[in-house]
This record gives C-alpha cells, sequence and structure tokens, in this order.
C-alpha cells in the first residue's frame, strides 16, 4: 500500500521494534478493524473471490509468481500478513499456512480469518513474530511471501537471508519490496515531499513519514522506516539465491502530491472501484486506468521478485 501523506512529525531517534509495532497497530485500528468486526464466513469467502479477481485484473504476484494452482499441501510462510487477505487466499487453494507478523493485532485477525474459515484452513496458523528472527529451523518452507514488509523493517539485509535460511533447497521467494528507479520515489516523494517541501533535510526517515498512512483518522504515529532499491539493490540483496527475477508495477496519478486528489475524483467516476480492495486495504481498489498499468510496468513503484534457494551450498 502505498498512500501519501502530508502530516509533519519532529525528528525522531533511531526507531525500535516497539515503534514499528506501535505504527502498524495505529494503522490496523483506523483501516481494518471495522471490516474485521463484522466480519462472517460467506463474507470472507466472497470478499477471497473478489480479492483473487482484483489480482488477476492487476497482475499482481500473488497470482502471478505464486503457482496457486499448485499451493495443496504446501508449506507456506507469509511474512507481515496484515490484515490476512492474502494468508486466507493461498490457504483457500490448500496451502498449509504459517502467517507471522511482529504487530499482534495483524496476527490474531490472521487467525480469525483461518477460524472463519474452519476445514478450508486446515493445518494454518498466525503468529506473531520478527522477520529478523524468523522462529523456524532451516529448510521448513516450500515458499516463503511477503507483500510490501520487509523494506519496514530495521535490517531488511537480515529479513531476507532468514527467508533463505527457512526456505527447503529449490524453495521459492515471492517479495515485493518498493522500487527506487520509480516516478512515485523520484517525482511525487523526492522532488516534491523531499526537496520542495524540504522533508528530506536532516530527517534521515523523511520517506517513511511521507508514506503508508491511508487510515480513516488522522495519523497520530509516524511510520518509522521505509526502503526502496534499485534493480542493482535487489541485485545485491538476493545474491544468496538462483533464477531472480524482478519487475516493477503500481503506478497511480493519484498519488500526485495535491493533484493527484482531482484526479482521483475523475478516476473513480470514470474507471470504477473494485470491492477486492476490502480485505487488503479495508476500502474498494480505485481501478486504474490501461495507461497507469503500462506506466506501472515502466516505472511503478513496486518490485515483484521471485527466486529460489539454490540446491546444495550453505543451508
Ligand atoms: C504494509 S503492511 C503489509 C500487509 C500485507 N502484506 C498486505 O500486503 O496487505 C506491513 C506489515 O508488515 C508487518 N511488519 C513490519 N515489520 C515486520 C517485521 N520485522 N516482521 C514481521 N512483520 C513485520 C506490519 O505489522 C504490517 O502488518
Amino acid at each position: 500500500m502505498t498512500l501519501d501523506t502530508t502530516t509533519r512529525h519532529a525528528p525522531a531517534a533511531e526507531p525500535d521494534k516497539g515503534d514499528i509495532q506501535k505504527f502498524w497497530k495505529a494503522l490496523y485500528d483506523s483501516l481494518y478493524e471495522d471490516v474485521d468486526r463484522g466480519l462472517t464466513r460467506d463474507a470472507l469467502w466472497r470478499g477471497l473471490e473478489q480479492l483473487e479477481d482484483m489480482f488477476r485484473f492487476r497482475d499482481h504476484m500473488s497470482v502471478r509468481e505464486m503457482p496457486l494452482h499448485d499451493l495443496a499441501g504446501k508449506r507456506v510462510l507469509e511474512i507481515g500478513p496484515g490484515a490476512g487477505g492474502h494468508s486466507a487466499l493461498f490457504a483457500r487453494y490448500g496451502a498449509r499456512m504459517t502467517s507471522l507478523d511482529l504487530t499482534f493485532d495483524r496476527a490474531r485477525s490472521v487467525a480469525r480469518k483461518f477460524d472463519l474459515m474452519g476445514a478450508d484452513a486446515t493445518g494454518c496458523h498466525a503468529l506473531q513474530g520478527d522477520a529478523e528472527n524468523l522462529p523456524f529451523a532451516d529448510g521448513t518452507f516450500d515458499i516463503v511471501y511477503s507483500n510490501g514488509v520487509l523494506h519496514h523493517t530495521l535490517d531488511t539485509g537480515r529479513a531476507v537471508d532468514e527467508v533463505r535460511r527457512v526456505l527447503a533447497p529449490g524453495g521459492r521467494a515471492v517479495i515485493m519490496l518498493y522500487c527506487k528507479s520509480s516516478w512515485h520515489y523520484w517525482i511525487n516523494m523526492f522532488l516534491v515531499v523531499g526537496l520542495l517541501k524540504g522533508r528530506a533535510f536532516g530527517d534521515p526517515n523523511w520517506l517513511g513519514k511521507a508514506t503508508e498512512w491511508g487510515g480513516r483518522h488522522a495519523q497520530s504515529v509516524a511510520n518509522p522506516i521505509t526502503r526502496c532499491y534499485t534493480r542493482r539493490g535487489i541485485a545485491r540483496l538476493f545474491g544468496g539465491f538462483t533464477g531472480l527475477t524482478m519487475r516493477k508495477a503500481e503506478f497511480y496519478f493519484y498519488l500526485i502530491p495535491k493533484l493527484g486528489r482531482l484526479y482521483r475524483r475523475f478516476q473513480v467516476k470514470r474507471y470504477g472501484t473494485h470491492p477486492g480492495g476490502i480485505l487488503v486495504y479495508g476500502e474498494p481498489w480505485p481501478i486504474w486506468s490501461p495507461l497507469e498499468a503500462w506506466l506501472g510496468r515502466v516505472m511503478g513503484f513496486c518490485w515483484y521478485i521471485k527466486a529460489e534457494k539454490p540446491v546444495g551450498g550453505t543451508p
């Protein structure tokens, strides 16, 4: 999720895991709690159909890089499942999900979705834990999936090493990390927020503060950390893997500061919204135009990364 905010915060000391938990809990309370409160099994089932339809429309990594029809019986770890829409979708295809989130309320909301799924989520569970210290033995999983999480942790390199460690040899990592070589970073963020609004001066976390808030309520807790990566940076992070592929995606005119708001009104009128967004963003997703879909492939803010743990070599 990439939502612009222009809230100002005083420069903070080095963040710690407690700050990260506080931020994601605040966002959860503001964005998902209402959706989760009234959730029934039928609504969840309908929501998952809509979610898959939305992801297919967007050619999202959860339906392209993830082998949905081959998930039955696979041991899949999702790191940072948020409210759990992705994990529930994979469980619906028979994956044996382990869903680990740093924020307790988020792990609990995933667990509740598995509960609602009953026998359809057999062998699935959610827990609180840290991507940088995964509480699993080497080689535990066939697939590790993580969408928009590892660029928000203190040591992304360590988290990627953990992904590799817990994968079985030949296992697959499917990871989304933010892309530096993108319109959103250089124009919306660096030029407008960083330089013209002067937020980049003297604050190493200016990017964190300018990204992520999408809550219904005014933001009161700053996002402690957001990083983004060039193609070379991704290649470095995944140096211990084999078969690395990455592609760009996700471009939205509505994220252009100020002007974007006007565009969003037009966009919703012209292209409508998709209910598939409710489970993962707490609200319908504003459908992008064909031009935005194309721009996403050229200068989008997300890297969809796929890589495998080599067979043989160090664990
Ligand atoms: C942007 S949300 C992504 C949620 C979900 N993957 C999605 O795409 O809807 C980031 C999530 O990562 C979690 N998170 C942040 N740092 C983490 C860490 N070190 N270990 C595990 N989870 C973490 C947060 O609690 C939050 O739920």
